[in-house]
């Protein structure tokens, strides 16, 4: 079955979230270095940007390094950083109509990287098509940390009482604030798991794990899991009978 035939493009999910992992997997199995599964994995990224882009999708939120990411070998790191440098092509998201955005602890960056995506992020800020997210330095965890922090600042400075925060208020303090929760989190690479990702927003995500490695996940891939998606029926809490009748 082609997947991508059998899409119905009105219920294209507004935001897909993706941990894209398997790179190093993926390397090893070919008995290369991690890093060349990174630069694969790096390969797929452009694909699958513009395969969403393409199919309708507004949001595209990619994890592309952790916090925890930062306690790998130090050579791996840097691979890492490096290339970040080079993968970004801005060529391809003005073509695309693409605007990039980071989430992240973007000061623990290097700033030659933190530079590049900077220029980037304002240099694609006019276009309107889709939004490219990276999570860059990004675990949940912090995310939620900074937030509690600013909040708390609110309520010192006077600014926000202690009775008028909502769930709303805690969307707005986080890095995500510009963007609606996933409508699908996808992970490839066979781990059943969130490693920190997105833990607030995701509440209510659609949950597609497969174990392709992540330079295998091309866009056939990516509308097999959009297709899955489109199987299942979102209640919210409610029951079915319910949303029949709307
Ligand atoms: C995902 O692939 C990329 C990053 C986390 C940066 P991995 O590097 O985690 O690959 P595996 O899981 O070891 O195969
Ligand atoms: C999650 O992958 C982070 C990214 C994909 C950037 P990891 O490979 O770091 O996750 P764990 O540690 O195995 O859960
Ligand atoms: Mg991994």
């Amino acid at each position: 079955m082609i997947y991508k035939d059998q899409l119905d493009k009105s219920r294209i999910p507004a935001h897909i979230a993706i941990i894209m992992d398997g790179n190093g997997r993926w390397a090893k199995q070919r008995g290369q270095a991690r890093s060349f599964g990174h630069q694969a994995g790096a390969e797929t990224v452009h694909i699958i940007a513009e395969e969403a882009a393409q199919l309708g999708v507004k949001y595209l939120t990619l994890y592309t390094f952790s916090t925890e990411n930062w306690k790998r070998p130090a050579e791996e790191v840097s691979a890492l950083m490096a290339l970040l440098m080079d993968s970004i092509e801005e060529e391809t998201l003005m073509k695309n109509n693409i605007r990039f955005r980071i989430i992240g602890e973007m000061d623990k960056l290097p700033q030659d990287v933190a530079e590049r995506l900077r220029q980037c992020i304002t240099r694609t800020s006019a276009n309107t098509g889709m939004y490219l997210v990276l999570a860059l330095s990004y675990s949940s965890k912090w995310e939620l940390t900074e937030a509690v922090k600013r909040i708390a600042e609110e309520i010192q400075e006077g600014k926000l009482a202690i009775g008028d925060i909502t769930d709303k208020t805690i969307d707005r303090h986080l890095a995500t604030s510009f963007m609606p929760d996933p409508d699908l989190l996808i992970r490839t690479g066979g781990e059943i798991r969130l490693s920190n990702y997105l833990l607030w927003q995701c509440a209510y995500s659609e949950l597609y794990f497969c174990d392709t490695y992540w330079p295998d996940f091309k866009a056939e891939e990516l509308c097999k899991a959009i297709y899955d998606y489109q199987q299942r029926e979102r209640r919210f809490g409610k029951t079915s009978e319910q949303l029949l009748k709307r």
